[in-house]
């Protein structure tokens, strides 16, 4: 598609939890975690709403694209963890950058929310409907965690990634594919709002936390990520050589690394940062994004994959041509 991203930005809440300061109130280790899941440490929120953290990574963003808020026209956060059930996440946003012309919307996509958020987009600037999208990925994922429950609360953190996409005179989102694989949706939940109204009342074991099935989902991430990296090689007539850095959802390094293993890739060529940040599930793939971004290792002409895979199940990958 007619599509390049022109600005990444990224915030994080100020506190940051690392592995022994979990083991203070939890039976777990710094040996134990990071063995198991490559986090080192995350950002917990001690006030930052999730609005706040998407406002100021889209404001880094505009920055970098040079550009301002009124340019804006399309925004959609990512997102399964909003301030509010009603306003979106994205009109928050909208007020606060000023872009009064946007039209401005959630999506639940969990994981792959960013890409699915791309893909949705890109669709509608390729169409020419509009010029400019800000897309975030942004989640308070502590606020639905069981702190009791070391096998859930020392994976997630919290945080904040943006990106802006604008119409290009070459394709430079490639090969965007979203799939929805609904009967697997008990392996990863969290429910919503209760059902509490005059005939029934407030239930005592109702709780709003995430829960998952570990093993299954480690199964499905790697088939997901084996698969993606294949079918975007084989529709580009590319080999693994010609791309420069794979960026996968921060879930967990052992998934990436059985990836690895299986195919005989080359290793550097994944960007991994989950040690700092934790899984911050819509958030990962874009603050990973603006960590290359920032740092001045994405260079023109450059092959990025990017990869989700989350709760719904969901997963959704893209070829994207670097060019700013
Ligand atoms: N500290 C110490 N011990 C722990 C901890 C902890 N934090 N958590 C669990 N344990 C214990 C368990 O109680 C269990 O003890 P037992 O054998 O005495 O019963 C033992 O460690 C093994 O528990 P498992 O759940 O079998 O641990 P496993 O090796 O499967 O690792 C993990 C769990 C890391 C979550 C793994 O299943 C995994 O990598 N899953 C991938 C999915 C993932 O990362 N999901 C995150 C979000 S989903 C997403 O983003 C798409």
């Amino acid at each position: 598609m007619k599509v390049k991203i022109v600005g990444t930005g990224r915030c994080v809440p100020s506190n940051v939890v690392t592995n022994d300061m979990l083991s203070t109130f939890l039976d777990t280790s710094d040996q134990w975690i990071y063995s198991r899941t490559g986090i080192k440490q995350r950002y917990i929120s001690t006030g930052e709403s999730n609005s706040q953290l998407c406002i100021e990574a889209a404001k880094k963003a505009l920055k970098n694209a040079n550009l301002n808020g009124k340019d804006i026209d399309l925004i959609i956060v990512a997102t399964i963890t909003p301030d509010k059930v009603t306003p979106a996440t994205a009109c928050l946003v909208q007020s606060a950058i000023g872009a009064s012309s946007a039209m401005a919307f959630d999506i639940s996509a969990a994981c792959s929310g960013f890409v699915y958020g791309i893909n949705i987009a890109s669709q509608f600037i390729n169409s020419k409907a509009y010029n400019n999208a800000l897309i975030i990925g942004g989640e308070v994922l502590s606020k639905i965690l069981d702190w009791q429950d070391r096998s859930i609360c020392v994976l997630f953190g919290d945080g904040a990634g943006a990106a802006i996409l604008s119409r290009s005179e070459e394709d430079c989102i490639k090969s965007i594919e979203c799939v929805s694989v609904g009967e697997k949706s008990d392996c990863l939940t969290c429910d919503g709002l209760e059902l509490k109204n005059i005939y029934v009342p407030h239930q005592e074991e109702f709780s709003n936390n995430i829960s998952m099935n570990g093993k299954e989902i480690f199964r499905f991430a790697v088939r997901v990520i084996e698969n993606s990296i294949e079918r975007i090689l084989n529709e580009n007539n590319l080999t693994f050589d010609d791309i420069d850095y794979v960026i996968p959802h921060q879930a967990n390094s052992r998934i990436i690394e059985a990836v690895i293993k299986a195919k005989g890739y080359d290793k550097e060529k994944f960007y991994m940062n989950m040690s700092q940040y934790g899984n911050t599930s819509a958030a990962s793939i874009p603050i990973a994004l603006d960590e290359l971004n920032k740092n001045g290792l994405l260079k023109e002409g450059m092959k990025l994959i990017l990869i989700g895979f989350g709760g719904g199940l969901t997963y959704g990958s893209a070829l994207i041509n670097w060019k700013k």
